[in-house]
């Protein structure tokens, strides 16, 4: 059902005798689920296979057909990976009741949803996969060396939800690894602030590149390294695992974005930036005054800032686009993104309906009708006459729309 502009499922994981989790917290809170922005294919033109590929992607990113062969299905109807990742970012939203232990972490290791239980209760907190083309490994262990190979991951092992296709994998992936970091003007490409970034922010900067006073060669910026997205690639043992992770290593994060994806931590122990500077002070022995913890603060404020895209709003429709995107999906040998297309094409064709520049309502008709029909022959994999009919539907969208 949907409340106060959230997706509230109230379907308790207790029935899938998840005992683990109910001693740590009180299992009272229902499902939320809120994700991003709608899918929107028809309001954008593609000049390349790149650009439809990630169309395609954003389509099985949020499409709940994607995931419906996981117990995932079990905490709510429409899972996608949108649920936990919205626009591929991730917020502070998600609570599964019995997997979570605060809101925007998740337990992925219980068999209550995944292949793989490892008998702990140990949520992760949900990462970001904004900036994913520069931010290998995955995983918060960085176990995985790329995008593909975690999606991959991610919907047979993690979720159980069947082997993707070549190309579902392939789309997905380009839509992750397009996926920007927030616009942010106040560091330039080498990750240093720019002049217009605030004083106190520009002495924080000074400290994160200041040598330890216990370890002269490192700095704040030795594993974040500002001209790499703040990374190094590696994993390290900050002294962070809890929960049967003791002594284990995590990947460095970036801190672009952060702003945007508390809590923190693999495990989100760290609910604000303050408290993550409080903690390295301590850790690494810093010695910190409250002032400098305070800059510290406001630069990585500064640097984990910035704005998000906004999907532009009432944009034309194209229905060309819809042959462009059917063609492509027609190259897999699986009914799966078809599926997903056709049903995501008709609701905005439907949704055009007696909109200024629309034809008219019979031609509308006459397109879903067609559309239909390529669902059906590629769920029967008669993909050559799902191909004859793509060719019918280009043919009456050029005679009624003018291409
Ligand atoms: C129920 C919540 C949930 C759903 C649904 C979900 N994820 Fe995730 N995702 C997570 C969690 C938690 C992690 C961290 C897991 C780990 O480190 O092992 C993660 C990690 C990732 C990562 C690695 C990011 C990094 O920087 O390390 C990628 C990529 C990813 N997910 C993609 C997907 C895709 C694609 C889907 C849809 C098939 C999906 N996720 C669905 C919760 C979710
Ligand atoms: C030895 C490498 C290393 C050094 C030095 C280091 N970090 Fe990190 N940092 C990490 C790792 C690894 C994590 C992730 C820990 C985890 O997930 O449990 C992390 C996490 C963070 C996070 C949380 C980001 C998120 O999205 O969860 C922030 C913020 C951060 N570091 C800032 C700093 C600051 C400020 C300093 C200097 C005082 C610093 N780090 C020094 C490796 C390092």
């Amino acid at each position: 059902m949907f409340e106060n502009g959230r997706w509230v499922f109230g379907v308790g994981v207790t029935a899938l005798a998840i005992t683990v989790a109910s001693a740590a917290f009180g299992l009272t809170r229902a499902i939320h689920l809120d994700q991003g922005t709608p899918v929107s294919l028809l309001t954008v033109e593609h000049d390349s296979r790149e650009s439809a590929l990630i169309a395609l992607g954003e389509l099985a990113f949020k499409s709940d057909f994607l995931l419906e062969a996981s117990p995932l299905r079990t905490l709510g109807t429409n899972m996608t990976c949108d649920t936990c990742h919205p626009d591929g970012g991730a917020r502070d939203i998600v609570f599964f009741e019995g997997l979570s232990d605060k809101p925007g972490n998740l337990d992925v290791t219980n068999r209550a949803i995944s292949l793989i239980e490892d008998g702990v209760y140990n949520p992760l907190n949900v990462p970001s996969v904004r900036g994913a083309k520069h931010t290998a490994p995955f995983g918060r262990d960085g176990r995985f060396e790329s995008v593909e190979d975690f999606t991959l991951f991610a919907i047979a092992n993690e979720f159980a939800g069947g082997i993707p296709s070549d190309l579902v994998i392939e789309s997905l992936v380009a839509f992750q690894e397009n996926l920007p970091f927030p616009d942010n003007p106040l560091i330039d490409l080498s990750g240093r602030l720019s002049d217009a970034a605030p004083a106190a922010a520009k002495r924080g900067e000074e400290i994160f590149n200041r040598p330890f006073p216990n370890d002269p060669n490192m700095t704040c910026g030795t594993c974040h390294v500002a001209s790499d997205y703040f990374l190094d690639h590696k994993t390290h043992d900050v002294g962070s695992g809890r929960r049967g992770r003791a002594g284990k290593e995590f990947e460095t994060p970036t801190l672009r974005e952060t702003v945007f994806t508390p809590p923190y931590f693999h495990d989100g122990q760290h609910d604000s930036l303050a408290e993550v500077v409080d903690y390295f002070d301590t850790y690494f022995d810093l010695g910190l005054t409250d002032d400098e913890r305070a800059d510290l603060t406001s630069y990585l404020e500064v640097v984990g800032g910035g704005t998000l895209q906004e999907p532009a709003a009432n944009a034309p429709i194209h229905p060309a686009t819809a042959l462009t995107l059917l063609d492509l999906s027609l190259t897999d040998d699986d009914w799966l993104l078809t599926r997903m297309l056709v049903t995501q094409l008709s609701t905005e064709l439907d949704r055009w309906r007696g909109a200024p520049e629309a034809p008219p309502e019979a031609t509308i008709d006459a397109w879903i009708a067609l559309m239909r029909r390529i669902e059906a022959q590629t769920k029967v994999q008669d993909f050559a006459a799902a191909r004859a009919t793509l060719q019918d539907l280009e043919i009456a969208i050029a005679g009624t729309a003018g291409g």
